[in-house]
């Protein structure tokens, strides 16, 4: 099953990523928001840069776009060190794993995206790797089965994750640090988008900015994606400059309502409204409704609309609130009748 739809689009990253790179920031000192996460960090690498040791190991949690990726590339440089990516899906075999640890100097950063998605063979490997700094290599099977272990250089592994509850207990106990990382206040993305337009030579206006960021789902890089295509609609129509005008007419060519709302945040919504009454309803049915991947629906589009009260979970399933009714203009059947 696959879904283009723009919804999906706007929060993924791939190529995107590449630009967004431009507009993030390279030091604690210029992050915006998720002041206990970099005040934590910042006292953490200070601390080991003092008694000269590499950082220990943290892990990134929280939904897609709000910086984790960016705060692993920070963490290496005010390390002063040498960052390795890879993801979770990635990294199919042990082999592959040993491959990239065995090469690793002392300090240097290895980031693990989707971490919870390392398959089980290979985060076995991660265990001594991360506690002991070795892994074991075993040279033939059965009965001539030799184990070897390979001392490793001390690293710091760095794993992002949208789903901690998915990783296992002896990986997640591995970790020295642990933070979760929460949607953007307003005013912090209004800060942001202000960055990102002077890094982007355009210029804003202060409500222009607030408009954007009211609509930016609380996620840094739904912002610096929305402003790319504001950018664009005010070079073309508006002379280069963004006034609220722009950012009004700019985001409903993209379908992005007042609230931030793709249309499939809203099909989403609509769905539960109208073919399931309201809910609840179970994450499968609503899949197979949407031709989405439950995994869409539980990383990307839900963490926003929970959060903002357009949906609530409950055990039996997920329900529309009154405020999803009265964002789509439908009227709710009284319970009365
Ligand atoms: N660009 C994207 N995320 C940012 C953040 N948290 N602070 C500053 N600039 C950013």
């Amino acid at each position: 099953m696959r879904n283009d739809l723009k919804g999906v689009d706007l929060l993924k990253k791939e190529k995107e990523d590449e630009q967004y790179l431009s507009l993030r920031p390279k030091f604690l000192s210029e992050y915006i928001g998720q002041e206990k996460v970099v005040e934590t960090l910042k006292i953490a690498i200070q601390a080991a840069l003092q008694r000269n040791e590499p950082l220990e190991h943290v892990l990134l949690n929280g939904p897609p776009g709000l910086g984790k990726t960016t705060l692993a590339h920070i963490i290496a440089n005010e390390m002063g060190s040498k960052i390795v990516t890879s993801s979770g899906p990635a990294l199919e075999k042990g082999g592959d794993l040993m491959g990239i640890l065995t090469n690793l100097e002392r300090g240097d950063v290895f980031f693990i995206d989707e971490i919870h998605r390392v398959p089980k063979v290979v985060e076995e490997f991660l265990y001594p790797a991360m506690e002991d700094f070795a892994v074991d290599f075993i040279f033939d099977r059965g009965i001539h089965a030799r184990t070897h272990r390979f001392r490793l250089e001390r690293f710091t592994l760095i794993g992002a994750t949208t789903r901690a509850g998915l990783l296992s207990s002896p990986l997640r106990e591995r970790f020295g640090i642990v933070r979760d990382l929460d949607f953007y206040k307003e005013d912090e993305l209004v800060k942001i988008i202000k960055r990102s337009a002077s890094l982007l030579n355009v210029t804003i206006d202060e409500d222009a900015a607030q408009e954007t960021a009211r609509r930016a789902r609380g996620t840094p890089r739904v912002a610096n994606r929305l402003l790319r295509r504001i950018r664009d609609y005010a070079q073309v129509k508006a002379k280069g400059h963004i006034t609220r005008q722009v950012v009004i007419e700019a985001l409903e060519l993209e379908g992005i309502d007042t609230e931030g709302l793709s249309e499939l945040d809203r099909k989403l919504l609509s769905t539960v409204i109208l073919n399931y009454k309201g809910g609840p309803v179970g994450i499968e049915a609503l899949c197979a409704t949407l031709l989405v991947e439950p995994d869409v629906i539980v990383e990307v589009l839900e963490p926003y609309l929970l959060k903002s009260g357009f949906l609530i979970r409950t055990p039996q399933g997920r329900k529309a609130t009154d405020k999803a009714y009265a964002h789509l203009g439908i009227q709710r059947p009284s319970t009365l009748l």
